[in-house]
């Protein structure tokens, strides 16, 4: 018997030292020492011994036993520890590795283009007013001294909804409104950007849809020379310090007198294919704000004077970033976006 439990634990020892697992090894635990496990059954053996050797046997098997279950437990901690090791070495993170670069958007140029401008004119005191883009005829023509049936009303071919409502051709409404809030008191700084409208054929330099930011300022004394001032300020805020403006006279009903700027080109007045040879590139229309246009608007035309000018974002953005075809605002072509990401 002894030699028997001998062998068992020697088995036993032998199995414990080979388990690969913690499972391998409860299985173990299970196949000797459990209930109907070997040692057990030695243990029903020992009725058939005599009283000296009952005791004798009993201290083996308990001996047995424990070292058995003694060899479970360390191996049990050996297998534990490895089977964390391994976990670990599974879950390992390498901090070094490059991150996956997330995609971000790129501001639309036409937006990057308002946002400046917006900026530029705060920074000069101006607040940004907006309106609504289906407008009235008085506010779009009649209120800017534009009466129905008015020869100019052509300059601007128009959307009608009815014979009163429209799409805006131009932002100047949004300062027909603006000052009439004012309630004939000045002084009034706004600029005014948004979208709108005119029955053109698309093509490179045409858009049926375009933006526009128009400013205004009426107070008292304000004069041709704040106007020049101002937008001198702004060519070269937008184009490079180097870059100057010319006011040409031209003719808008609104504006009394009206003219056309132009700023120098890039190529420095050598002439280039931009400017056409002539060294200047035509940005905006301005003029001193019509006396009919005050009035209209509540405001006594003795007393207060003002200017106004509007431009267009794509023409300025197609000078600013040389593109040349004004329906690349409105395909939404990503490698045409992604060129004015700042983040790539
Ligand atoms: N409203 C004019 C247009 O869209 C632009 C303009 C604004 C001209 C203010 C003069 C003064 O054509």
């Amino acid at each position: 018997m002894e030699q028997q439990l001998n062998e068992l634990q020697s088995q036993a020892l032998e199995k414990i030292a080979a388990a690969a697992d913690l499972k391998e090894l409860n299985d173990i635990r299970v196949a000797y020492l459990g209930k109907k496990g070997p040692v057990t059954e030695v243990l029903k053996g020992m009725g058939k011994l005599s009283a000296e050797e009952r005791p004798k046997m009993g201290a083996l098997v308990n001996v047995v036993r424990e070292t058995i279950a003694n060899a479970i437990e360390e191996k049990q901690t050996v297998l534990e520890a490895a089977a964390i090791e391994q976990q670990l070495a599974l879950e390992t993170v390498d901090v070094t590795l490059p991150g996956s670069p997330v995609k971000i958007g790129a501001q639309h140029p036409l937006t990057r283009i308002t946002e400046e401008i917006e900026d530029l004119f705060i920074g000069m005191g101006y607040t940004v007013a907006e309106g609504p883009e289906v407008e009235q005829d008085y506010y779009n023509f009649e209120a800017l001294n534009l009466p129905k049936g008015h020869p100019a009303r052509d300059m601007q071919d128009t959307f009608y909804i009815t014979p009163e409502l429209l799409m805006r051709t131009h932002t100047s409404p949004v300062q027909v409104r603006t000052m009439q809030k004012h309630g004939g008191r000045g002084p009034v700084k706004i600029i005014c950007p948004g979208k709108v409208y005119r029955r053109d054929s698309d093509d490179a330099t045409h858009s049926h849809q375009f933006t526009q930011i128009e400013g205004l300022v009426v107070g008292e004394n304000i004069r041709m020379s704040d106007l020049k001032g101002t937008l001198d300020v702004f060519a070269k805020k937008m184009f490079g310090a180097d870059r100057e403006i010319r006011l040409r006279p031209s003719f808008f009903p609104f504006t009394e007198p009206s003219v056309e700027v132009d700023v120098s080109c890039m190529c420095g007045g050598k002439g280039c294919s931009i400017c056409k040879g002539t060294g200047w590139i035509e940005v905006l229309g301005a003029g001193m704000v019509h006396p009919n246009v005050l009035e209209m608007a509540g405001f006594d035309s003795t007393k207060y004077t003002g200017f106004a000018f509007g431009m267009g974002q794509e023409r300025i953005a197609m000078l600013k970033y040389g593109i040349d075809d004004i329906r690349h605002f409105y395909t939404n072509d990503l490698r045409f976006l992604k060129q004015f990401s700042v983040h790539e």
